[in-house]
């Protein structure tokens, strides 16, 4: 059976602050997919959240960039938002950058990962969220999850993994995209992959089959609003067993806390905490960034699931070293490496100072 597996998310509004999202918006937005589900337009449907982000998790067999799923996940957002301004939650409609529909939700805020394919006799997926971080933050754990042989043993001694995964790198400022190829091909490919705020893995797929693996939401507010209006906070789906790494493989990543850019006011690096669902609620400093996973068996497209992949004791570790890398780099205060570059962050006052003290710079001779 083809199916699509659509992932459309966004922050329409934030409680307290910007730190989880209020049960009145994840409950409008099961009344609109429930709706589309008995008009026999979605096969079924998960609603959820990860920090203040509004997750839709859709089954369906309209293909990728559908304009009419695109229209419900647009018009679902619309509603939580009207309950966001409602209650007055922070920052309502934050994500939704414009007022028109236009047929697609792709460079109007929202971050959308899909994929079509044929579910196999067991389909097993996991779904990551991320809030307070940017697009590139999967591109380490996709890395170690396809391609690192420390990571994902199958890569060694599973024959139907053992050619290797093929890797789709987009480059967001120069809106390029590159193939390249896993293992023969990974200095190229650690090059552009290594710099997170530019090159973002966008999707992966079996050497042997061509068959999709993975696909992530590669939005970048920031290059589409041309402002600061919140972090990409992206999402990334992966299927899991049989030619594809195992759970286990999928989620080894995670147990390293790496650095990425986000937390407080976008502009500043942080540890990357694997948390259960109901935890990522980001608010030391907004944050650390948060990382959730769901995971599913898909049954002829019913989304059997989730289970919380990362409530698991095992990711206990994780998160307190997370929490001794957070301490750590929040002791810089404003000082790189803690914030971010001057062309990477999200907020900056230096025009205004550089205009203010102008006159005061004095030429080194
Ligand atoms: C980070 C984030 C928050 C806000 C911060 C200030 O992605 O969303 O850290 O940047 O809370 O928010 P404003 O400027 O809305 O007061
Ligand atoms: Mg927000
Ligand atoms: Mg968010």
């Amino acid at each position: 059976m083809k199916l699509t597996l659509s992932h459309i998310k966004a922050d329409v509004g934030g409680y307290v602050g910007h730190s989880a999202s209020h049960p009145e918006v994840l409950a409008k937005a099961d009344e609109c997919l429930t709706k589309a589900k008995q008009a026999g337009l979605l096969i079924d449907y998960h609603v959820t959240k990860c920090g203040d982000d509004l997750q839709l998790i859709m089954t369906h067999q309209q293909g990728e960039e559908s304009p009419q799923i695109h229209k419900l996940a647009w018009d679902t957002f619309l509603e939580g938002t009207e309950i966001a301004k409602k209650l007055k939650l922070y920052g309502a409609g934050q994500d939704l950058l414009s007022d028109a529909f236009s047929g697609n939700v792709k460079g109007m805020g929202p971050g959308v990962a899909e994929m079509e394919f044929e579910e196999r006799k067991s389909e097993p997926v996991i779904i990551f969220m991320a809030d307070k971080t940017s697009a590139g933050a999967w591109n380490m754990p996709l890395y170690k999850m396809f391609a690192d042989p420390f990571n994902t043993i199958g890569l060694v001694i599973a024959p139907n993994m053992h050619a290797g995964f093929t890797f789709e790198v987009h480059d967001v400022k120069g809106h390029k995209r590159i193939t390249l190829h896993a293992p023969e091909e990974i200095y190229d490919l650690l090059v552009f992959i290594g710099a997170p705020s530019r090159y973002v893995v966008k999707a992966v797929y079996h050497r042997g089959t061509g068959e999709i693996a993975s696909v992530s939401s590669t939005q970048r507010l920031s290059l589409i609003a041309d402002r600061y209006v919140g972090k990409d906070d992206p999402v990334c789906i992966v299927r899991a067993q049989g030619n594809f790494p195992a759970v286990g493989e999928i989620l080894e990543p995670f147990t390293f806390p790496i650095l990425v850019q986000g937390w407080m006011r976008g502009s500043h690096h942080g540890p990357f905490m694997p948390v259960s669902i109901p935890d990522s609620t980001p608010t030391r400093f907004d944050g650390p960034p948060r990382v959730t996973a769901a995971g599913f068996q898909l049954a002829e497209g019913k989304l059997i699931g989730p289970r919380d992949m990362f409530a698991d004791k095992s990711f206990d570790l994780a998160r307190q070293q997370a929490n001794e890398i957070a301490n750590y780099m929040r002791r810089h205060g404003p000082f790189e490496p803690h914030r971010l570059p001057l062309e990477e962050m999200e907020y900056t006052t230096m025009p205004q100072v550089v205009s203010k003290l102008e006159g005061r710079f004095v030429d080194l001779g």
